[in-house]
């Protein structure tokens, strides 16, 4: 068994975890001095958000170097020495890479910007004329999944592609020499005992370069689920996949992680044995709270990764979504990012939320395969969806002409103390503001706490490590309706109450660990695990 076939993943979005200089940004330094709270938190790996050199329009997801760090993140040296120590603790480190677009800054686009049309410079990217006699209409309507058109016309009349924000211009991977530069970007990090790759929008590498239009409307990051889309999810990427996945095999035990928003029944063709090792499952991060589809998804999942013999995935937040307690406080339907900036918001109901994400955590931490944990989870943190619209940092808000909100609000840093200039997070204020309740959900309120949600993240860890990390089998157990049961190769099982009413967990079980403790009787948004 591979570390990664049941390993927990604990995501670390850099900038918001912990600052060591007090510049109000969260740093490598910040991260090394809390690797002994993760390692007694019980997780396996981090995943680090993008910490190269970065203007950090897009949160670090636009690279001008990728083998520098980031000044604010720290040093190529603090980065070396958090890979060391982190494998000092037992935790391994997989580092977010960022193929699709590099920034504006990146020297490959500012020598671009300075070459002639059709230049070679051009050729990394994708340039191209604009439609109409002066070129002023841009080449194909394709739209950027942060709002607007994907193009923007440089003073000479060429137009530069951006699926995302205009300083993230697209690399053309049928140039050679971008895959090579990328290759040469992996063995760097390998080299330096990076862990593995989570391959940032591994789905929209490779475009159709007859360059047709495109009628569909993009929501932020969803993909479409037509064929023979002209950017999203197209075959020309699996050959380059296999080639990197040839390089990661030269090393032991590394492993390559797709973000790929695209439809179910496509996925598996990422899983594929000389391709990625893992994909995130974003059906159930999206999926809702019936116990019918969760089964359904469930099922359909294991048989999709089993068909292709990779390891199942399961993640209810990241950097990218609203923070799931807050999305299960919602009525069933709402559409989550658009709740943020549209409301109504009194229609939250946070404690429910709270109650869910406890016991849908356990639901995901008992079935077989491998999890992936957002930082900040762990304290049952809510969306911060009031954040002003001045401190609003995500380019979404504005590339959307304030229709859409964004990402901050579950990008605010981390609270570890229960007062101080930033809750702990550093010694002066941070990036964004932390709201009044953040205090009270600090990881020192909640630590040693009995049934704090801090507490209950461990105790899951522990046990999980314990009794289901064994086998990659789920055996379905006769449940009334609106209950989920399931069984592991160990005799553990798991029950998840999504019904109205009380259930009676079997009395002749001993209880490891329930998300709310009362005995035998498991309530409503309430999940169990029985030896
Ligand atoms: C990342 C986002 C980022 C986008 C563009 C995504 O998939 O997770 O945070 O904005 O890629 O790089």
């Amino acid at each position: 068994m591979q570390w990664w076939n049941a390993g927990v993943v604990y995501q670390v979005y850099i900038r918001s975890f912990a600052d060591s200089n007090g510049d109000g940004i969260g740093d490598i330094n910040g991260l090394r001095s809390r690797l002994g709270y993760l390692s007694d938190l019980g997780v396996d790996a981090i995943w680090v958000n993008p910490w190269y050199q970065s203007p950090l329009n897009d949160g670090g997801y636009d690279v001008s170097d990728y083998r520098a760090i980031e000044p604010r993140f720290g040093t190529l040296a603090d980065a070396e020495a958090l890979i060391t120590e982190a494998h000092a603790h037992g935790i391994k480190v997989v580092v977010d890479l960022v193929p699709n677009h590099t920034s504006s800054e990146h020297r490959w686009f500012q020598e671009a910007l300075g070459s002639t049309k059709e230049s070679v410079a051009r050729s990394r990217y994708h340039f191209r004329p604009g439609k109409g006699a002066d070129s002023e209409e841009p080449p194909t309507n394709w739209s950027s999944v942060f709002g607007g058109s994907a193009w923007t016309r440089l003073a000479d009349g060429d137009w530069y592609l951006h699926l995302f924000d205009s300083t993230q211009p697209d690399l053309n991977w049928e140039n050679q020499e971008v895959r090579t530069e990328m290759e040469q970007v992996m063995r760097f990090w390998l080299d330096r005992g990076a862990d593995g790759f989570r391959i940032d929008v591994a789905h929209g590498l490779v475009k159709d370069m007859s360059y047709p239009d495109h009628a569909e409307e993009q929501e932020i990051l969803i993909s479409s689920q037509a064929s023979d889309h002209p950017f999203w999810d197209r075959d020309g990427i699996h050959p380059i996949v296999r080639q990197w996945r040839q390089l990661l095999d030269e090393y032991d035990d590394r492993i390559l992680v797709a973000e790929a928003w695209v439809a179910a029944d496509s996925l598996p063709r990422y899983l594929r044995p000389d391709e990625y090792h893992q994909s995130f499952n974003f059906d159930f991060l999206s999926g809702s709270w019936d116990a019918a589809q969760m089964q359904q998804l469930i099922a359909s999942s294991l048989d999709a990764v089993a068909a292709v013999e990779a390891t199942p995935t399961w993640v209810l937040s990241n950097h990218d979504v609203v923070r799931h307690a807050t999305r299960l406080g919602l009525p069933q339907d709402t559409d989550w990012r658009r709740w943020l900036l549209d409301g109504p918001h009194q229609i939250l109901d946070t404690d429910l939320g709270l109650a869910r994400a406890r016991a849908a955590v356990m639901f995901m931490l008992a079935l077989p395969g491998s999890v992936y944990l957002y930082q900040g989870e762990e304290l049952g943190l809510h969306e911060v969806w009031d954040l002003p619209d001045e401190v609003l940092d995500d380019p979404v808000w504005e590339r959307s002409g304030h229709t859409m909100k964004g990402r901050d609000g579950c990008r605010v840093p981390i609270p570890w103390a229960v007062e101080g200039p930033s809750l702990g997070f550093g010694s002066g204020p941070a990036w964004l503001p932390q709201p009044e309740w953040f205090g009270a959900a600090s990881v020192e309120a909640q630590q040693a706490q009995p049934g704090s949600t801090l507490e209950l993240y461990r105790a899951a860890l522990a046990l999980r490590s314990k009794h289901l990390v064994g086998d990659a089998e789920a055996e379905w157990l006769d449940a009334p309706e609106g209950v989920i049961g399931f069984r592991r190769g160990s005799g553990v099982e798991c029950w998840l109450n999504v019904s109205g009413q009380t259930m009676t967990l079997p009395t002749d079980r001993e209880i490891l660990l329930t998300s709310t403790s009362v005995g035998h009787e498991l309530p409503v948004n309430s999940a169990a695990w029985l030896k």
